[in-house]
C-alpha cells in the first residue's frame, strides 16, 4: 500500500459552504481557501463512468431528475449543477471523475474519494474507480478510497489493493475493529457527533487514523484533534484553517 499523506483540515464536497458541493468549483474553491486535500463522492453512470454526485437522484442538486444510474454522461452532462447554490454558479457542470483528478492536478490537491453506491453497483463501481484511477492518476501520493458500502470496499480491496480504504461508519460499533481488518482499512473515517475521548481512544487503539466528518466548528475541531483524531472533513476550510 502506497504511503497516505492526510492533512488535518480536508475540504468536504470541496468546500461546499461556499460552493456548490462535488463540482469543479468547489474543489477550487476549497483549493482557494488553503486546503491541501478535498473529499467529494462518486457514483456510477448508466455506461459505466463515474461522476461526482452525493445522492443517488440528481434532483436536489441538479436542475435535472432521475437517478445517476439511469442517466448517461451526455445527459450527465447537460444539466446544471450550479444554478440550485446561487446564481453565481449557474451553468457549473456535474464533473467526472477524469477531469476532476486533472483539476485536482493542476491545483497541487489531494483526495478522499468516496465511493456512493448500493450493494448492486459495488462492484461495478470499484471495477470503474480502478480503471480511472490507472489511467489518470499521476500524484505520487494515492488518494484514500473510502466507503459506508463494505461490499465496495471489499471490491476495491480486490481489484485494486494497492489503493488505500478507508472505512466509513455512522457509529464506532458492532464488530468494527473485525471490518478494518477484513478489509485491509487504512483509516476509519466517522461522524464526529457520537464521539467522545474514549471511543477516539478505542478506534486509535485499533491503529489507525481516524477522520471526522463533518466538523464546521473550529472549537469542536480543537477537541476532536485534542483526542487524537487526525483529520476533520469540513464544509468551510477557511474557518477551520483560520482557526
Ligand atoms: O466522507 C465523509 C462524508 O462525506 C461522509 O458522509 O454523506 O457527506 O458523504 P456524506
Ligand atoms: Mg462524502
Amino acid at each position: 500500500m502506497q504511503t497516505l499523506d492526510i492533512p488535518r483540515i480536508i475540504g468536504h464536497r470541496g468546500a461546499c459552504a461556499h460552493a456548490p458541493e462535488n463540482t469543479l468549483a468547489s474543489i477550487r474553491k476549497a483549493a482557494a481557501q488553503g486546503a491541501r486535500w478535498v473529499e467529494f463522492d462518486v457514483r456510477l453512470t448508466r455506461e459505466g463512468e463515474l461522476v461526482l454526485m452525493h445522492d443517488g437522484d440528481v434532483k436536489r442538486t441538479t436542475n435535472g431528475r432521475g437517478r445517476v444510474l439511469d442517466l448517461t454522461l451526455a445527459e450527465l452532462g447537460a444539466l446544471d449543477a450550479g444554478a440550485w447554490f446561487g446564481a453565481a454558479f449557474a451553468g457549473e457542470r456535474v464533473p467526472t471523475l477524469a477531469e476532476t483528478i486533472a483539476l485536482l492536478a493542476e491545483l497541487g490537491l489531494g483526495a478522499n474519494i468516496e465511493i456512493k453506491s448500493g450493494a448492486a453497483e459495488a462492484g461495478a463501481t470499484a471495477a470503474a474507480l480502478a480503471r480511472i484511477l490507472a489511467a489518470h492518476w499521476r500524484a505520487a501520493a494515492p488518494p484514500l478510497v473510502s466507503s459506508f458500502e463494505v461490499p465496495a470496499l471489499e471490491a476495491m480491496r480486490a481489484v485494486a489493493p494497492h489503493w488505500p480504504r478507508g472505512l466509513l461508519l455512522k457509529e464506532i460499533g458492532g464488530d468494527w475493529r473485525g471490518l478494518l481488518d477484513r478489509l485491509g482499512a487504512a483509516t476509519l473515517n466517522v461522524d464526529h457527533r457520537p464521539l467522545d475521548a474514549g471511543r477516539v481512544a478505542a478506534a486509535r487503539a485499533a491503529g489507525r487514523p481516524v477522520l471526522c466528518y463533518t466538523v464546521n466548528d473550529p472549537a469542536r475541531a480543537r477537541q476532536l484533534f485534542a483526542w487524537g483524531v487526525s483529520a476533520v472533513f469540513t464544509d468551510r476550510p477557511d474557518a477551520l484553517l483560520a482557526a
